[in-house]
């Protein structure tokens, strides 16, 4: 694990060193200064939450790097907040109910002689915000202490982090059809009403009936039409 007090974003760090880090290798910060999210949005990043860039070396492209981490994502907040409902938001959030308790950003980095890429999986987990802190937020989140009404071990909680990454890594290689069938299977959205923005500014309404297997959305349109979307954002318009 590569970790540092301070630092702009373990993102932006990690692209710039990705041909020195190993597969595998974990850069963590205590704060980040210009936290990155998706779309363009500012992650709020103080001391006492996990901000943690892993890279893997020699993928075909992101998607199996996402549901790794975001599986990662799960086994842990459902370790430190047992009891609690938490699912995959397509494509790689984590929520309790409506809030979000962690975000994904991947960077997908093409080498130029063809070979293999790789992938520098950007996540964010909320263990300690407070509801001041999420004041700013563009949308509604949560973190473990706000679920758990306890201060959550910021350290304890980045090892065991860190041990499920390598686990469900390890799946990646071994088995990516589990570790696909297991991301799918914990979406929340499935078979669910929803309002998508696609990338372009649009927004639509309608089914989110099933995930392809390289990852896009298969969405049943209200006017009957049905579409195949790989990029955007996902609202539910009806309750979890
Ligand atoms: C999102 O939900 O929009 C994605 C948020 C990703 C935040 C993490 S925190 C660690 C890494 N460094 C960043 O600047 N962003 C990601």
């Amino acid at each position: 694990m590569i970790f540092f007090e301070s630092i702009d974003s373990t993102n932006t760090w990690a692209a710039a060193h990705f041909a020195e880090l190993a597969d595998g290798e974990l850069v963590v910060a205590a704060v980040q200064t210009a936290g990155r999210g998706r779309l363009d949005r500012t992650w709020i990043s103080p001391r006492g939450n996990i901000y943690a860039s892993f890279v893997l070396k020699n993928v075909s492209g992101p998607l199996l790097g996402v549901a790794a981490g975001s599986l990662a994502v799960l086994d842990l907040v459902r370790e430190l907040a047992p009891g609690e409902k938490f699912h995959i938001k397509w494509p790689n959030d984590v929520f309790r109910g409506t809030a979000k308790i962690s975000g994904i950003l991947a960077q997908y980095i093409c080498p130029r002689n063809g070979a293999p890429g790789g992938l520098v999986t950007g996540i964010g987990v909320n263990l300690n915000m407070s509801r001041d802190q999420f004041a700013s937020a563009s949308q509604e989140a949560t973190s473990v202490s706000i679920l758990t009404g306890a201060p959550c071990d910021c350290e304890a909680a980045l090892a065991r982090f860190e041990s499920l990454l390598h686990i469900h890594a390890a799946t990646l290689r071994s088995a990516p059809d589990t570790l696909f069938a297991r991301w799918k299977s914990e979406n929340g959205l499935l078979g669910r009403r929803v309002e998508f923005l696609a990338g372009d500014g649009s927004r639509l309404t309608g089914l989110f009936r099933d995930i392809a297997p390289d990852g896009s959305v298969i969405f049943d349109e209200d006017d009957g039409r049905s579409r195949t979307l790989n990029c955007g954002d996902v609202r539910l318009l009806t309750r979890a």
